[in-house]
């Protein structure tokens, strides 16, 4: 979905979201193509691959506090019929959070690895990576719907 940056929203929220919604996405977007490419010296691309899981958790953490703060109750306060879907997506957080945590925690650091151990990173990755996905899709449906009511429209 490419959701181009919206003008004129409450106080500026939705902007903000949509604005790092798109960040995290050409984050995401970099991590899997890189996990497409393939892998010559395993030691270099699994410390490559950690510092952008690191990477990306700090993003994660930083934009989660960001909406946790401020952004989701401006959404929440601009249209309370949102609320039920915003508290949804706030308890997403801390289960992202963990699930990258979990991951670097049994991240391997071989210069050598099976391909079946390097096909099975690469589905934990995959997955940590969707769960990041989804939760920014919901959420930019959230916000945009929460847009339209800005505008007076009708969303479903
Ligand atoms: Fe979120
Ligand atoms: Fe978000």
């Amino acid at each position: 979905m490419n959701v181009e940056p919206l003008q004129g929203t409450p106080d500026g929220a939705t902007d903000q979201i949509l604005s790092d919604h798109g960040n995290l996405r050409e984050r995401l977007q970099g991590l899997e193509e890189y996990l497409r490419q393939p892998v010559d010296s395993v030691g270099e691309w699994l410390l490559i691959l950690r510092e952008a899981l690191h990477d990306l958790a700090e993003e994660c953490r930083a934009h989660f506090r960001d909406e946790e703060v401020g952004l989701h109750h401006q959404l929440r306060e601009h249209s309370p019929r949102l609320a039920f879907r915003l508290q949804r997506l706030m308890f997403d957080h801390p289960r992202i959070l963990a699930a990258l945590k979990e991951l670097a925690a049994h991240f391997p650091a071989h210069e050598v690895m099976e391909r079946s151990e390097l096909r099975s990173l690469k589905e934990r990755v995959r997955s940590a990576l969707e769960m990041v996905h989804a939760h920014e899709r919901a959420e930019t449906k959230v916000t945009m719907d929460a847009y339209w009511d800005d505008i007076g429209g009708e969303s479903g």
